[in-house]
């Protein structure tokens, strides 16, 4: 998960390494570190101060050669050995004059390693990347130009990488190569860029392409050239790139969460933007399934992780009610090793805000080679689940920075209920008249989030009261299950306090016994055919002596006599109540966790994309 950046052929390298790195630290922000090379000479800094680490590397980088115009700059997230300075990235061969930087990793690294000791070579960091400088040093010392050494290494590497290498031998070269974990290059006049995530360079270049797996690329100012494993030369895929600065920045609001949490109506409003025609039909621009393969659909498997897997869940309900199609939900790491199956007329959609999730990327190559049709749903154009799909459906939520989704689920959670209402349409198990008004009520829940983003004080008056509670539980029933999942996950996540998520019926099967006085139960009750069964679950936490937080629709006084808080939504058809109730949820977990003064937007531990099995 760690973000990577190089840059070849402009005199502000450094810069642009620098503030690449300070828009990849959602990717890990245990260390940072760039190396910058010139005719014969190999300068490296690197830093492990968990968040402040890029603040500390540009403090560091004071002390740089100027003029250089080749480096390379890394963020780490750790996976093997401590978030340390030894362990950050670039990591250098033993003459210190090739330096490397590697997201993903080595599964081998240690037999590599072994081999690598014997033949007499210095280790000074405990990471498997290192193997990789190593190697690389060998092979250049056996007379390989950069590119081939590099090809050749990864010969012997199993696992997962994109990698940049540079070598003070050859200054005016950086050679990269993927496998699984996310790589672009892009161009520009008299420069060559690469990184793992398009917003690292977004506004630099003016042409960006996809690296896909075993390719491995030269950059030179002039441009690139790509070859496979074997050295034979291929194409790199152009990629369209829709970012702008406006969207990458703050806007006023005191982090990066709090802006997507507001632009959460736009998101909504923009995903469902032109998605009608005249004649009532549904258009997916980006979908290339035709409609004759989608009423062969017999089956719909969702996958996904995290958030997104929440935002699966709610789809479930959505589909097997309108479509009338059997549903099953997996979590994208569980799937892929599980053996499924995937009878003929299975359709798998992978969900995922940033396309790179490496398990839900996996789950869905998986059920592809199975032979089942691919969608996948995703918020970055071009992201790789997008290209390896058959079919992409795009949230359009503009970029998500924060690591704690927010946006991306709301959104996620309308363009799959229009898939619902497609599918229905085609299957015929709803009146056009009943589409008709779905569809409207689905464009309409914009202005209920907006309804409900303009009553935060509220919610952070109730947050303020329950500061020094540790202990949640979240309740729902049908689609409030989800929300109910995906409110802890929030409160989890952001606060570091204990939060869980369950089915309000399953209370008493278990988890009714951890309920007890200064425990604090959250509860989605909006769904008005299930208002009785969930107070009288309410009714047996209030007996034990927990006190209650209720999501409740406008207009609900019942709840008032049982709920020690109740914080308003507007009333939305029950299965797009999600969108909605969810809106509270992620302002309790922001506004609890800055009151307990965490980082909002990088939690520890945690980061954006997880690129990482
Ligand atoms: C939680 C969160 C994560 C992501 C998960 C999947 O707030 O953001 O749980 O939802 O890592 O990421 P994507 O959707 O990019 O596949």
């Amino acid at each position: 998960m760690c973000g990577i950046i190089g840059v070849v052929g402009s005199t502000s390298t450094l810069d642009i390494l620098l503030e690449g790195l300070a828009r990849l630290e959602y990717r890990g922000y245990d260390s940072a570190g760039v190396a910058l090379v010139r005719q014969g000479e190999t300068w490296r800094a690197r830093t492990a101060n968990g968040t402040e680490s890029v603040q500390a590397l540009v403090r560091a980088c004071a002390q740089a050669p100027t003029g250089v115009t080749t480096g390379i700059g890394h963020t780490r997230w750790a996976t093997h050995g401590a978030p340390e300075v030894m362990n950050a990235h670039p990591h250098l061969d033993c003459s210190g004059r090739i330096a490397i930087i590697h997201n993903g990793i080595i599964e081998n690294h240690l037999a590599l390693k072994e081999d690598l000791l014997a033949r007499g070579h210095t280790f000074t960091s405990v990471t498997d990347s290192e193997v990789l400088a190593h190697q690389i040093e060998e092979l250049r010392a056996a007379g390989n130009d950069l590119i081939n050494a590099v090809r050749l290494s990864l010969a012997s590497v199993r696992g997962a990488f994109s990698l940049a290498v540079v070598d003070a031998l050859e200054p005016n070269t950086i050679v990269a190569a993927r496998r699984v974990s996310p790589l672009i290059v892009a161009t520009t006049p008299g420069a060559t860029y690469l990184a793992s995530d398009i917003p690292a360079i977004f506004d630099r270049a003016t042409s960006f392409y996809g690296v896909d797996d075993d390719q491995v690329v030269q950059l030179t100012p002039d441009g690139f050239h790509a070859v496979d494993l074997e050295g034979t030369s291929v194409q790199l895929t152009p990629l369209t790139v829709n970012f702008d600065l406006e969207t990458a920045q703050k806007d006023g609001h005191d982090d990066f969460m709090a802006k997507e949490i507001a632009e959460q109506p736009q998101a909504l409003r923009a995903t469902l933007m032109d998605r009608r025609r005249g004649d009532g039909s549904f258009t997916f621009d980006e979908m290339h399934v035709s409609d004759e393969e989608l009423k062969e659909v017999r089956r719909v498997v969702l996958v996904a992780a995290g958030t997104s897997y929440h935002a699966a869940l709610v789809a479930k309900y959505a589909i097997e009610k309108w479509a009338r199609l059997s549903v099953d939900v997996e979590i994208s790491s569980e799937y892929r090793y599980r053996d499924p199956v995937i009878e003929i007329g299975t359709l798998v959609i992978g969900v995922s805000q940033s396309g790179e999730t490496i398990d839900t990327i996996q789950a869905c190559r998986e059920a592809k080679l199975r032979g089942a049709r691919v969608i996948g749903i995703c918020n970055i154009v071009d992201a790789s689940l997008a290209r390896e799909s058959d079919a992409v459906l795009y949230t359009r939520a503009g970029l998500e920075v924060s690591v704690a989704s927010t946006k991306a689920f709301v959104a996620q959670v309308a363009v799959l209920e229009l898939l619902a209402l497609h599918l229905a349409q085609l299957r015929g198990t709803m009146d056009s008249a009943v589409i008709d008004d779905r569809f409207t009520e689905l464009t309409e829940v914009a202005d209920h989030v907006a309804t409900v983003l303009s009553r935060s004080e509220r919610v952070s008056l109730v947050a303020n009261e329950l500061r020094d509670t540790r202990d949640f539980f979240y309740l729902g029933r049908n689609v409030g299950f989800p929300t109910a999942l995906e409110g802890a996950l929030k409160l989890k996540e952001l606060t570091y306090l204990h939060a869980e998520g369950y089915a309000a019926g399953e209370l008493k099967h278990g988890p009714l016994a951890l309920i007890e006085p200064g425990v604090v139960v959250v509860a989605v009750v909006t769904d008005p055919n299930l208002h009785e069964k969930i107070l009288s679950n309410l009714a047996e936490v209030k007996a034990r002596g927990a006190s209650v937080v209720a999501i409740a629709a406008d207009g609900d006084e019942i709840i008032d006599a049982i709920a020690d808080y109740v914080l308003r939504v507007p009333a939305t058809n029950p299965l797009m109540a999600p969108i909605v109730d969810i809106v509270p949820l992620q302002q309790f977990a922001y506004a609890m966790a800055r009151g307990l003064g965490r980082n909002v937007d990088r939690p520890r531990n945690l980061a954006k994309t997880v690129t990482v099995e």
